[in-house]
């Protein structure tokens, strides 16, 4: 399967994509009962953003991603970090008939999914997730903030005409973090029976060219990668577009969408 996510894209991501702030769990922890006798499931992990702060509150966490590149960041993490309570499956949204059989239904307490929900069918995904959660366990679809060439400011604004030249393409889309993506992932979970409450953490934080440059190459294809040699090209056009607009304020939304099997 060709992804987008391998090779030098995953290296990105592990460094420059921000992690989720502890009142995520703390959400995620108060709307499921989770205890220290939980499996929780993290499908599309990534390189570990929501893996490895979950394993900390409960027994066991299987971090589930089809790309390699990114479990072998995550599995690189969790071990820094002290996590040994993580398995990490080579794995995508079709497999949780194949993770019901393997961990047996009604033994997982929540299935989190961090900004990828956007790649999976989730109808289809929902609907098999439901027999796999225990009773007052579920669902929590989270979503980390708008992109960063398409939030409401100058240096945005400016990050994203730099980026439509450079690719000669329009900017990527809000990868399931708008409105409307919201509303049609609560009537999907809805519709397979979960009880459905959603959930807010906003903050503040201040980005560098850096950080902006890095997070950029994380969202694009492995194949729309501007070459090594390009890059620091790229760097210097985003920071001369950039600069009038400093400092680069970001106003970060989380979302966090949850899914109670209450029957
Ligand atoms: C944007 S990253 C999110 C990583 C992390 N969960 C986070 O919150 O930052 C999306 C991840 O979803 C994975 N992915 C793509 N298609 C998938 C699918 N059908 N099933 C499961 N994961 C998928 C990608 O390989 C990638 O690691």
């Amino acid at each position: 399967m060709a992804l987008g996510f391998a090779g030098e894209v995953a290296d990105f991501y592990h460094r420059y994509r921000r992690g989720y702030p502890p009142a995520v769990f703390d959400a995620v922890v108060a709307a499921f009962g989770l205890t220290s006798d939980d499996i929780a499931v993290d499908l599309g992990c990534g390189t570990g953003q929501v893996t490895v702060p979950l394993a900390a509150r409960v027994r066991a966490v299987v971090g589930v991603d089809p790309e390699p590149d990114m479990l072998a960041h995550a599995r690189r993490a969790a071990a820094e970090q002290g996590a040994a309570n993580v398995g990490w499956v080579i794995g995508t949204d079709a497999d949780v008939p194949a993770l019901r059989a393997v961990l047996g239904d009604g033994s997982v307490g929540a299935v989190t999914i961090g900004q990828a929900l956007h790649w999976m069918r989730h109808d289809d995904l929902f609907a098999s997730t439901f027999p796999l959660v225990r009773l007052g366990g579920g669902v929590a679809v989270l979503t980390n903030g708008t992109p960063l060439w398409l939030q409401d400011g100058d240096w945005s604004r400016a990050l994203r005409e730099c980026l439509e030249q450079w690719l000669g393409t329009r900017a990527g889309t809000a990868c399931g973090t708008d409105d409307a993506s919201q509303e049609r992932y609560r009537e999907s979970l809805a519709a397979a029976g979960f009880q459905v409450f959603a959930h807010h953490v906003d903050y503040t934080g201040t980005l560098d060219v850096e950080s902006i440059v890095g997070g950029v190459f994380s969202a694009l294809p492995v194949d729309r990668l501007p070459p090594p040699d390009e890059r620091p090209a790229f760097a210097d056009r985003v920071r001369r577009a950039l600069e009038p607009h400093a400092p680069f304020t970001e106003h970060v939304h989380v979302t966090v969408l949850t899914g109670r099997r209450d029957t």
